[in-house]
């Protein structure tokens, strides 16, 4: 093609997607019209591509007005529990493991782990919450017993938080009651500034700062169970710092 032909085949071109842009559906958004001066439309845009700041952080509009932030996004949360889950793997090769998980916090995380296993196990949970009215994890009451029998078998007690770990340290003394050959303790998170009690982990998913979280299972009243992912509650919401609770 001769160049002045090239030109005017350019030119036509345009024309036809300027008529396409002017006659398109309205019932989508235009590009021609922002109803944003320029430059505020550049500070936008800017504050919301930061490369600090990427999607899977910021917490999902729906969820604005009762979580300050997210503190673990949710692909973070599934490639920890396939690293914690292979280590557990070969920590108990060749063993008959018993699972024993404390409801309901577990609910998610435990679902999760126990996928990437492929060795031989038995799942069993317990029932642990405190007195409705009362606050501190020291008036404990099992609201569902043990039924499979651990005796002379490897225990791998799995619980959503280690926190001032009285909750832990009463589970382990029951648990050891029934004579297993070994213990192992695996908890998602842990707040290593509010341990009251001396109780370690074996497995810890991530340490994480004396904050209130929720999702993942983690709960507040019952809710923030099924979120994805683990996120902060703002503390009008009942957030905030060195609560005590189960
Ligand atoms: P302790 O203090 O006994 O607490 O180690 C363990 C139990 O307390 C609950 N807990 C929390 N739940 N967000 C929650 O949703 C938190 O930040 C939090 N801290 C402690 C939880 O049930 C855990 O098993």
């Amino acid at each position: 093609m001769e160049k002045p032909d090239q030109f005017r085949e350019l030119f036509r071109m345009q024309k036809a997607l300027n008529e396409r842009s002017r006659t398109r559906n309205t019932s989508e958004p235009s590009r021609d019209f922002h109803p944003m001066p320029p430059a505020k439309r550049t500070i936008r845009k800017r504050a919301t591509r930061s490369p600090r700041r990427p999607l899977l952080w910021l917490v999902p509009a729906r969820w604005r007005n009762e979580l300050s932030r997210v503190l673990i996004p949710q692909p973070r949360i599934a490639a920890r529990v396939r690293q914690l889950a292979r280590q557990i793997e070969s920590d108990f090769a060749g063993r008959d493991l018993v699972i024993v998980s404390l409801l309901n916090g577990t609910v998610l995380f435990l679902a999760d782990l126990i996928r990437h296993f492929s060795l031989p196990l038995r799942l069993d949970f317990i029932g642990v919450s405190s007195y409705a009215a009362r606050t501190t994890s020291d008036e404990l009451v099992f609201t569902k017993e043990l039924r499979l029998d651990v005796r002379g078998r490897d225990v791998l007690l799995v619980d959503d938080i280690l926190d001032t770990g009285r909750t832990l340290k009463r589970v382990l003394e029951k648990l050891r009651r029934l004579r297993p050959r070994r213990v192992k303790v695996c908890v998602l998170l842990e707040k290593r500034a509010r341990r009251v009690e001396k109780v370690r982990a074996d497995y810890v998913g991530f340490a994480i700062p004396d904050l209130f979280v929720v999702g993942y299972g983690l709960d507040f009243a019952e809710r923030y169970r099924n979120l994805p992912f683990v996120g902060v509650l703002r503390p009008q919401r009942g957030g905030g710092r060195n609560r005590d609770v189960r």
